[in-house]
């Protein structure tokens, strides 16, 4: 069965072509970074401008890629949330039009789960020859995901039934690398700059806290930020009214080094150290990582060998961040367990929790 996915609900334009939900075919991102790397983050109306500018043709090169015409497809899938409204109408908007026009089953997709299946994709004939995945994880999988808008650890016992084992009470991680990286004068966005940056500095020059919550899978990571934000003032000579915007020019590189790899390695282990608590108590057969944050080399390297038992196999960190290829296989996996949803009626939700 091959389904068309189509993703718009931030700042990437993406369609892609997956067979039984796990066999790439097809994997087409049109990414807006550039656009709104001046602005420091995504600005909504820019981005959904951006999305109708592009949608049709990357539609039509996923299509083309995987050497398929709308007579191969067998249904359309399409992000419905949670994400930017008016990015999101874009995406919905193409599918809704692609399902009635082409007679095609429609599928609505649930952004943040549809990344935890990213590590469902374990073949390809897309030509990129991506470094994939060698087996599929097995139920009961244990999902840390970690994006620019969600931090959660969900025990997913099987497709339909999983339970959130706890969750950001604050800002999302990769918005806490995006933060901190304007603090210290680095590019949008924030997690691959000190990612890059990190291995130049010395991690243990700036001390930073990792917050202790109730529920030991929940995540807090506004602390973080701000006690980056104070050590920089700092650093700089200055207190906790030196404007952040100063900050950059007045830092050294070594300095702002430093910052970036004493941030990651916090962030980094807060993430690990949680997840290896659950993975103790909730003994998973599988541990994936999934979302934007999942790209991070360290954080990849840490958990692994935090977890010595488990042989953790990674998705590229092209099927991490945002991308259609991941709508495609949730959607294969819930055509064999619900109905397809109406273009009429098809709506789009900006806040759909999991
Ligand atoms: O999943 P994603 O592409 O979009 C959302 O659904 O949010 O995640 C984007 C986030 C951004 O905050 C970005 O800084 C972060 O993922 N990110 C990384 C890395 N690559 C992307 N964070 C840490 N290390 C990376 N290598
Ligand atoms: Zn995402």
């Amino acid at each position: 069965m091959k389904i068309l996915g189509i993703e718009s609900s931030c700042d990437e334009t993406a369609a892609a072509v997956v067979e039984d939900g796990c066999k790439l075919l097809s994997n087409e991102v049109v990414s807006q970074i550039d656009i709104h790397k001046e602005f420091g983050g995504v600005v909504p109306e820019v981005a959904a401008r951006s999305h109708l500018e592009v949608i049709t043709a990357v539609i039509q090169r996923a299509l083309d890629q995987a050497g398929t015409d709308w007579s191969d497809i067998d249904a359309v899938a399409v992000t419905q949330g949670p994400g930017l409204s008016g990015s999101l109408l874009i995406g919905s908007i193409a599918g809704r039009v692609l399902a009635l026009t082409k007679d095609k089953p429609l599928y609505g997709i649930h952004h943040v789960t549809a990344h935890v299946y990213a590590n469902f994709i374990t073949d390809q004939s897309d030509g990129s020859e991506l470094q994939l995945p060698t087996r599929l994880p097995e139920f009961p999988i244990l999902a840390l995901i970690v994006s620019g808008g969600h931090s959660q650890l969900v025990l997913f016992k099987d497709h339909d039934d999983y339970e959130l084992l706890g969750q950001t009470l604050d800002d999302a991680v990769g918005e806490a690398f995006d933060k901190v990286a304007k603090i210290i004068g680095l590019p949008y966005p924030g997690g691959p700059s000190i990612s890059k940056l990190a291995p130049e500095g010395d991690d243990t020059t700036i001390e930073l806290p990792i917050s202790r919550l109730d529920n030991p899978y929940d995540f807090s990571f506004s602390g973080l930020k701000t006690a980056t934000l104070r050590a920089a003032q700092a650093g700089v000579g200055g207190d906790y009214q030196t404007p952040s915007f100063e900050i950059p020019n007045r830092l050294t590189d070594e300095q702002r080094a430093d910052f970036a790899a004493s941030f990651q390695k916090t962030a980094v282990q807060t993430l690990v150290d949680a997840t290896v608590k659950a993975t103790n108590e909730f003994a998973p057969k599988s541990v994936v990582i999934a979302g934007g944050v999942a790209a991070n080399r360290l954080l990849r390297t840490e958990l692994q060998s935090a977890l010595p038992k488990f042989n953790i196999e990674y998705a590229p960190p092209n099927l991490c961040t945002d991308n259609a290829a991941m709508i495609a296989t949730l959607a294969y996996f819930q055509t064999q367990r619900a109905e397809p949803q109406s273009p009429f009626g098809f709506d789009i939700f900006p806040s759909w929790a999991m």
